[in-house]
């Protein structure tokens, strides 16, 4: 099936490893062109050369001021944005009195504000077209709190909330937002986790690891423009593991 991508301008941020460079890859497969970031210039460099992508820069979305950068300079180098993948690094663990308040405010700019700050650049530009996709990588912790993950629990719920808002605002647009959530997927993040067969089995109906390629395929076709009745929805890709309905 031609998901009639060729030639939309994509941005894929946290892409030089993951589920944001397997994004990437189908992006490009389909024949998108695609911008990629993260912090390491070196591995964004090495990914690009791999993926075939002409475009990259490094960018820290724990940083203020960020996310607006990312999106801007995409627009500078692809001549706009048709679909905007928001993805970056998982925050660190901690229980509720573990975590600095600093710690609050680095997690809150990465996983909120970052997100905030690329659609304020982002959907007027797509409006312009009336067409766009955004696309979140969040958690299963959006819906179910994973133990220890305490920012990411809270601040991922949340921004399923805010992203069904704006999603009800820009319908009328064309344009669409939708949150993909990982299950244990297969990455360098997982595997520092160490999770033995008999674990994943006890956590995974379907009994192994998620392979970044199914959820990677779900993203590209939200992204297409066959998906344009679809938005709002918060989608697990977790092979059973969420109990809830
Ligand atoms: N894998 C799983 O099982 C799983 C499960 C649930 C949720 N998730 C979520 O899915 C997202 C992606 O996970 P993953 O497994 O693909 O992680 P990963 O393999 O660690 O990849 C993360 C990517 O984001 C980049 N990145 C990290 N921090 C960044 C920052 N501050 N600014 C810009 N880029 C940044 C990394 O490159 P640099 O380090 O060079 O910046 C890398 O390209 C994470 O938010 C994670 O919490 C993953």
């Amino acid at each position: 099936m031609d998901l009639q991508l060729k030639g939309k301008k994509v941005l894929v941020m946290g892409s030089s490893t993951g589920i944001g460079k397997t994004i990437a890859k189908v992006f490009k497969d389909e024949g998108a062109e695609v911008a990629l970031c993260s912090r390491n210039l070196e591995n964004l460099e090495k990914t690009a050369k791999e993926l075939g992508c002409k475009h990259f820069f490094s960018c820290d979305l724990s940083k203020p001021g960020q996310g607006e950068f990312a999106v801007l300079q995409t627009i500078k180098l692809l001549g706009g944005i048709d679909i905007l993948i928001n993805n970056t690094g998982g925050p660190k663990k901690g229980h509720f009195l573990e975590i600095s308040d600093d710690q609050w405010h680095e997690d809150f700019q990465s996983l909120w504000m970052s997100v905030v700050e690329s659609l304020k650049v982002a959907l007027p530009e797509m409006q312009k077209n009336d067409f766009g996709r955004v696309i979140l990588i969040t958690s299963l912790a959006a819906k179910e709190p994973l133990s220890g993950l305490t920012t990411s629990n809270g601040l991922r719920a949340g921004l399923a909330g805010l992203c069904k808002s704006i999603a009800n605002e820009y319908a009328p647009h064309g344009i669409t937002l939708n949150l993909l959530l990982p299950g244990y997927t297969n990455t360098e993040r997982l595997k520092e986790l160490n999770l033995s067969d008999e674990r994943v089995k006890s956590l995974v109906p379907a009994g192994k690891l998620g392979d970044p390629i199914e959820l990677a395929n779900l993203a590209v076709f939200l992204s297409s423009p066959f998906s344009g009745y679809i938005t709002g929805q918060s989608i697990a890709v977790d092979g059973g593991a969420l109990r809830g309905h």
